[in-house]
């Protein structure tokens, strides 16, 4: 709610600071130019929210590479999880003229008006993360993002491999928890363990949506606990946040978390791989944590300045990312050919981890 609030106070505010300045004598920024913005370049960023440690770790990636000191003037907008928020700011963004605006879409769908409307006034249109559904891929200029479905598939090929090598020969019961439905990470994700589900004969017990929050990830982990009791042996959790929370319920139980499924642990399988999330790897509660790279205030930096220079941009540009474990026995994952490597995890690369 901050934002709207936000909003309508610098609204309201306004008339009064105009009043103001004209009773001072100060001038405004059609008066003179001299306005504190004059000579930054003005970025509109349309947040989603703050669910999760990778979504605020997000936007101060955003929020320090494109500060007044680097020659920009960010209006950033926390969407709390709302498109429609999102398009309203996006709608503002346009009415003000900005240079550029940076999206970070929230579902795939229901943009194309508004990017649209973007193209039509000329503003280009930076998509990050996560992925929009449109018509016309011409209406945003470049997007930035995460193979979702690649960060599904090294995560499930880790599952597989890790079940060949302890030779385990039981049924793989999984409880699902998904991230926001209808999201690009959701969908990668989600797609991933389905077909690598139907391809082994893993069981998914349950699929629920835990909204990428700790608090969901808990409730619904306190549901399939209930639900199905001793038979689960692995959770699939589409972020670290729902790992937290699923965790927490598991050992409120009485269960133990852990990679040892032969002795009754159950084991949780993560994406992010935020400090949290990584020290829970490193003490063995979280047995992979597949990464996904929050970092784009750089990544906006390089692409708003090509296109001030009028360089080439690519149109879609993928984040590197990687894959972390304290099991050594799995040193590296193989997809269609193509050879991922395992991190071990360790104190040093934690400590070395900004968010
Ligand atoms: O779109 C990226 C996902 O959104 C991250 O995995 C999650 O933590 C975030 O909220």
């Amino acid at each position: 709610m901050t934002h709207r609030i936000g909003s309508i106070i610098f609204k309201a505010l306004v008339p009064a600071l105009i009043t103001g300045l004209a009773l001072c004598g100060c001038k405004t920024k059609e008066e003179d130019g001299t306005a504190a913005s004059e000579g930054l370049v003005t970025v509109g960023f349309s947040q989603i929210g703050a669910e999760s440690d990778w979504r605020i770790a997000s936007s101060d990636s955003m929020q320090t590479s494109l500060s007044t000191t680097y020659g920009y003037n960010l209006i950033y907008d926390d969407g709390q999880q709302k498109q429609e928020n999102q398009l309203l700011a996006m709608r503002e963004f346009i009415d003000q003229s900005v240079d550029y605006i940076i999206l970070d879409p929230i579902t795939e769908t229901g943009w194309d008006a508004t990017l649209r409307e973007a193209y039509d006034e000329g503003i280009p249109v930076i998509i990050i993360d996560r992925r929009v559904d449109t018509l016309d891929d011409s209406v945003y200029t470049v997007w930035a993002g995460s193979d979702f479905l690649l960060e599904g598939r090294r995560a499930c090929r880790w599952l597989k491999e890790y079940l060949e090598h302890i030779s385990f020969d039981d049924d793989v019961n999984i409880i699902h928890i998904s991230g926001t439905t209808g999201s690009s990470a959701q969908i990668g994700r989600t797609k991933a363990l389905k077909s690598a589900a139907k391809k082994f004969g893993w069981n998914i017990l349950m699929s629920e949506d835990g909204d990428f929050v700790q608090a969901k990830g808990r409730e619904i982990m306190e549901k399939a606990l209930e639900e199905y009791g001793d038979k689960i042996n692995v959770v699939y959790c589409e972020n670290d946040s729902e790992a937290i929370g699923a965790i927490e319920a598991i050992e409120q139980s009485g269960r133990r978390v852990g990679s040892d499924i032969k002795s009754g642990e159950i084991m949780i399988l993560s994406f992010d791989a935020t400090r949290q999330g990584l020290l829970l790897t490193l003490n063995g509660k979280i047995s992979v944590n597949t990464e996904c790279n929050p970092e784009y205030g750089p990544v906006c930096v390089d692409i708003i300045g090509k296109l001030k220079n009028a360089s080439r941009v690519e149109h879609e540009i993928y984040m590197e990312e990687s894959q972390f474990s304290a099991i050594e026995d799995i040193t590296e994952v193989e997809i269609d050919g193509e050879i991922y490597p395992v991190t071990m995890v360790d104190r040093e690369l934690i400590d070395s981890r900004n968010y």
